[in-house]
């Protein structure tokens, strides 16, 4: 059955290997990205359409959300994924203008786009989000630490909607990658190929992203490796509470938080 998607940060990298495959499979598709020169050429290459679509700036993601809807008459998929590095640390190097520009873009923008996407899954009676995070929101990252922080954040958000927006038929995962073979590493991937770091082909890349659309899965993390199909990175359970004589509780939590 043929589907519709909205990707952001489709002009290149993820976003328009996502739509290359998604149309190769019979999708259609609708690119939001501040690259307008790429997303056209993407979109004239897939005959799909392209929205100019700053994602950290709410009034502009409902409005190309609201346009993407009326262009393809209903959307199932939402390819939550525009991003950028940060390029600073928290030391002399803090730069407040590119820390907030980052925690825009790779958390608000992942924010304003799922709350876009609930009016729209509504109306088509579910669906499936993912959010590009990346292994920097499963383990540290010391070079890049808000990067870091933007993207732990994403996969918390990710684990907290998923059985939040289950009974409503819609799933939504987090992707989280290794390094991979897009934009976005063109100025560290010399340093990364001297130290001998595997770097992800983004075909994988795409294919990870179909099967985290495709799953039943719902407040995962697909962690994808070099080399490796992708997984679901298990989290270890946190211990439950003990009562005052020392025995585990097991209370109902009205918050929907497991108490172990
Ligand atoms: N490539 C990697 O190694 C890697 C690893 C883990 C996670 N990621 C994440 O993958 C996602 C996609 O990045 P990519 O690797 O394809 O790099 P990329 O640079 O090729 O693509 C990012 C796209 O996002 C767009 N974009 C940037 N700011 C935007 C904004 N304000 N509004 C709308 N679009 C905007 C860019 O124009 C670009 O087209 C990002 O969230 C990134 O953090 C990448």
């Amino acid at each position: 059955m043929s589907r519709t998607a909205l990707i952001t940060g489709g002009a290149s990298g993820f976003g328009a290997e996502v739509a290359r495959q998604l149309v190769r499979r019979g999708d259609q598709v609708v690119l939001l990205d501040v690259d307008a020169h790429g997303g056209q050429a993407v979109a004239a290459e897939l005959g799909g359409h392209f929205l100019h679509c700053d994602v950290s700036d709410l009034d502009g993601v409902m409005a190309a959300t609201a346009q993407a809807e009326e262009l393809l008459g209903g959307i199932d998929l939402f390819f939550l994924n525009a991003g950028i590095s940060t390029g600073c640390g928290l030391g002399e190097d803090f730069d407040l203008l590119a820390y907030r520009r980052a925690m825009g873009i790779n958390l608000d923008g992942v924010v304003f786009g799922v709350h876009a996407a609930l009016p729209v899954l509504r109306r088509r009676g579910g669906g499936s989000i993912v959010a590009t995070a990346s292994m920097a929101g499963l383990t540290g990252i010391p070079s890049d630490p808000a990067y870091g922080a933007n993207k732990h954040a994403v996969v918390g958000l990710v684990r907290s909607l998923g059985p939040a927006l289950a009974p409503h038929g819609v799933t939504v995962n987090a992707f989280c990658p290794g390094f991979a073979e897009t934009k976005i590493i063109s100025s560290i991937k010399s340093t990364l190929e001297a130290s001998g770091v595997p770097i992800i082909p983004v075909d994988a890349a795409g294919r990870a992203v179909l099967q985290a659309f495709d799953s039943r899965e719902t407040g995962q993390a697909f962690l994808l490796q070099a080399g490796r199909e992708p997984m679901i990175y298990k989290f270890r359970g946190i211990p439950g509470p003990l009562s005052e004589s020392g025995e585990q509780v097991r209370p109902s939590d009205p918050t929907g938080v497991p108490t172990g």
